[in-house]
Formats: C-alpha cells, sequence, structure tokens
C-alpha cells in the first residue's frame, strides 16, 4: 500500500536537462503508466523513483516521506526490467527465493513463500526447472514473482514485455493487469507501445521530450488530447491533422481545398480568420452522406483490409487522410469519395504551441 509524490522533478546529465520539472501524485493501489517515444526520459523518470538515479532537483515522496536521500532497498519498490536477468545456474524456486535466502529467512518460511507466489504467477509445476528450460513469458512470470516475493510496497516496471514476441506480450499483459486487480499494488509501469499503455493503465502519464504533456485515463487522453503530440501518439492509425483557417461566425474551417468543415462555435467564436490545425480520427469518419456535422469529399487511392476493417488512403485539402471504415468497396485510383465527419470528431490545435484549443467562455452581453 503506498502513494507516491512527485514535485517540480528535474534530473540533468551535466548541462543537458532530461527532465524539466515533473508533477504527479499516484494513488494508493493505481496501475499507472508512463507513455511516450525512445530518450523522453520515461526510463530516468522510473529510475529516480526506484532511487537508482539521483534527483537533481525537486522531490519524491512514498506514503508521504520525502525518498531523495534513500537508498533504494530502503524504499520498498521492487523493479522488473525488459532484461530479467535470472540468475541460470539457480532454479526458478532458487531466483524466487533469492532475496528472502539474502534477508536470513528461515528455509521452511521461505519455501511457503516461494509456493504461495509460484501460485500466484502459475508456475507451481516450475519451481525445479532452470531458466534456460523456460519460455520467455515463464522467464518473465520468475521476474515478476522475484519482485512480488519482496511484498514492495511500489511494483516499477520498465518495458517488462518488449523482448517478448506480439502474442506473449499480449498475454502477459493481461496475465500483469489481473494481478494487478487481485494485488492492488502501487505500480508505475512504463513503455513506449501505446496499445499497451492504454490496457494497463487506470491513468496514462504521456511524456514528450522530458515534459508531461498530458495525465488522464485512457479513454480522457484519447477523447480530449491536450495536445497534437498526444492525439498523434495516442490512436491507431494516428489521427488525422489539417491546417485550416477558421471562417465566418467560427461556426466552420475552411480546409485547404476550400471545403467546409464545422466545428464547435463556442471556440470558433474567438479565432475567427486565424490559422488553426484540425485533428481527426480515422475512426470517426463514416463514408458517405449522414444529417448533422460535415459532408466533405476526399480523393482516395487505395485500401488496406484489416479483416475487421478497412483503411482508405487518401487525401484532403493537401493532406494524407485515413479513414477506418467498415466500407468494403476497393476505391479506384483517385476517387472521390463523400466522407461525413461529426463536429464533435474534430479537434483544434494552437499551431504554434501544438497545445489543444479549448472552448473560451462565451462572453454575455451587458443587460441593458
Ligand atoms: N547516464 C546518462 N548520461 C547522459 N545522458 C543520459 C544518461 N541516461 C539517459 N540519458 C539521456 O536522457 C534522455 C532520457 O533517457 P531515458 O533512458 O529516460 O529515455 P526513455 O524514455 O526511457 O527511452 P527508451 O524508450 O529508449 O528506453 C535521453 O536523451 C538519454 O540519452
Ligand atoms: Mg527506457
Amino acid at each position: 500500500m503506498a502513494q507516491i509524490g512527485i514535485r517540480g522533478v528535474r534530473k540533468s546529465y551535466g548541462k543537458t536537462q532530461v527532465v524539466h520539472g515533473v508533477d504527479v501524485d499516484i494513488v494508493d493501489g493505481e496501475f499507472v503508466v508512463i507513455l511516450g517515444p525512445s530518450g523522453c526520459g520515461k526510463s530516468t523518470l522510473l529510475r529516480m523513483i526506484a532511487g537508482l538515479e539521483e534527483i537533481t532537483a525537486g522531490e519524491i515522496s512514498i506514503d508521504g516521506e520525502v525518498v531523495n536521500e534513500l537508498e533504494p532497498r530502503e524504499r520498498g519498490c521492487a523493479m522488473v526490467f525488459q532484461n530479467y536477468a535470472l540468475y541460470p545456474h539457480m532454479t526458478v524456486a532458487q531466483n524466487i527465493g533469492y532475496s528472502l535466502k539474502v534477508a536470513g529467512v528461515p528455509r521452511a518460511t521461505r519455501d511457503q513463500r516461494v509456493l504461495e507466489t509460484a501460485r500466484t504467477i502459475g508456475l507451481v509445476d516450475f519451481l525445479d526447472r532452470k531458466p534456460g528450460q523456460l519460455s520467455g513469458g515463464q522467464r518473465q512470470r520468475v521476474a515478476m514473482g522475484r519482485a512480488m516475493i519482496r511484498e514492495p510496497r511500489v511494483f516499477l516496471f520498465d518495458e517488462p514485455l518488449s523482448n517478448l514476441d506480439a502474442k506473449l506480450r499480449v498475454q502477459m499483459r493481461l496475465e500483469i493487469r489481473r494481478l494487478h486487480q487481485r494485488l492492488r499494488a502501487t505500480s508505475v509501469f512504463v513503455t513506449h507501445d501505446q496499445v499497451e499503455a492504454m490496457t494497463l493503465a487506470d491513468r496514462l502519464i504521456v511524456m514528450n521530450e522530458g515534459h508531461i504533456d498530458q495525465i488522464g485515463t485512457p479513454s480522457e487522453v484519447y477523447g480530449l488530447p491536450a495536445s497534437r503530440y498526444v492525439g498523434g501518439f495516442i490512436g491507431s492509425p494516428p489521427m488525422n491533422f489539417l491546417d485550416v483557417t477558421v471562417g465566418g461566425d467560427g461556426g466552420h474551417v475552411v480546409v485547404g481545398d476550400g471545403q467546409h468543415l464545422s466545428i464547435d462555435p463556442a471556440i470558433g467564436a474567438g479565432l475567427v480568420g486565424q490559422t488553426v490545425e484540425v485533428g481527426i480520427r480515422p475512426e470517426h469518419v463514416t463514408v458517405g452522406h449522414r444529417a448533422g456535422g460535415s459532408t466533405l469529399t476526399a480523393a482516395f487511392d487505395f485500401m488496406e483490409d484489416l479483416g475487421a476493417g478497412r483503411l482508405f488512403h487518401g487525401r484532403l485539402g493537401g493532406a494524407d487522410f485515413i479513414v477506418h471504415s467498415p466500407e468494403h468497396r476497393p476505391p479506384a485510383f483517385g476517387e472521390e469519395i463523400p466522407l461525413h465527419i461529426p463536429r464533435d470528431a474534430v479537434h483544434l490545435f494552437d499551431p504554434q504551441t501544438g497545445k489543444r484549443v479549448a472552448a473560451q467562455p462565451v462572453v454575455q452581453a451587458a443587460a441593458a
């Protein structure tokens, strides 16, 4: 049981700052996923929580106690890495029980705890095997067991599934989620895989070049991305982006080829004549005409069949545009197809800052 407070945390290596002031509160029992591309500072942040990396500025606390100066072993965190580094000459049981042995826990207690742990991770029948006689997923479970047996306050995972093949990744992801449902231990999980992040997280922390761009539940982050970066990073295929100008009374934007796309006038009213960037998810567009929203025409070149759906690749207003639709007829090359885009599927971003443009409070005319 543990909560983690991260306040103004920065990290520099020499003169180069790689984490630029991170603030987040992780609540007891929560499963938080840190998501971002390679080099954005995910591991650095995790390692600062674990105590494996010194904190340049700011404060990290666990259960209200500032841990900046505590040694890793005094923090009660267990870390599971991508390279789980099991002892090859020891059996599964010895690997799992190793930390208890080092701590001088008596043999009988140790055996009992190893058995309980093996039961939790489904490895009771493998206790006498050596790591070399296990599959990748089983080895990963031994690494989890080794972390669990210490009954840590906090689990820290650094891309623990990236060495596994695609099918096993999905399976282990479910096992980790199931284990968390059961144990409810506070967990921080680092990944650059957005599907892994979306499926595991109670809350997501989306990092971008050493900053946090957004913190929220998977549906908040998907539904209301705080920046163009988050919009483009979460979702597959990625969000479509178009440079547009806000027209008329702010109720629509004009795309490159002059077509009008309806937007929320509460947002557009303050932006008339300005250039903004709109983001539209491929799965929120439908083929054909419908009432409400807007119907625009785009030229399509080819279709990819995914089995469960189809991706139509084309161009709209001079930009590449993808539509995810169940419609199954492949387009003729360059075929013009009408598309329906609901108003609430249109996200607006500031082209300078990349931040989401939020609805401005409507200024009421003063009563006469
Ligand atoms: N010991 C170090 N000395 C100097 N720079 C470092 C050191 N460790 C990491 N960095 C730099 O800090 C930045 C963040 O690294 P970090 O390992 O946290 O990224 P990451 O998000 O975990 O990436 P990945 O997904 O590739 O693991 C990178 O630019 C990296 O080059
Ligand atoms: Mg890393």
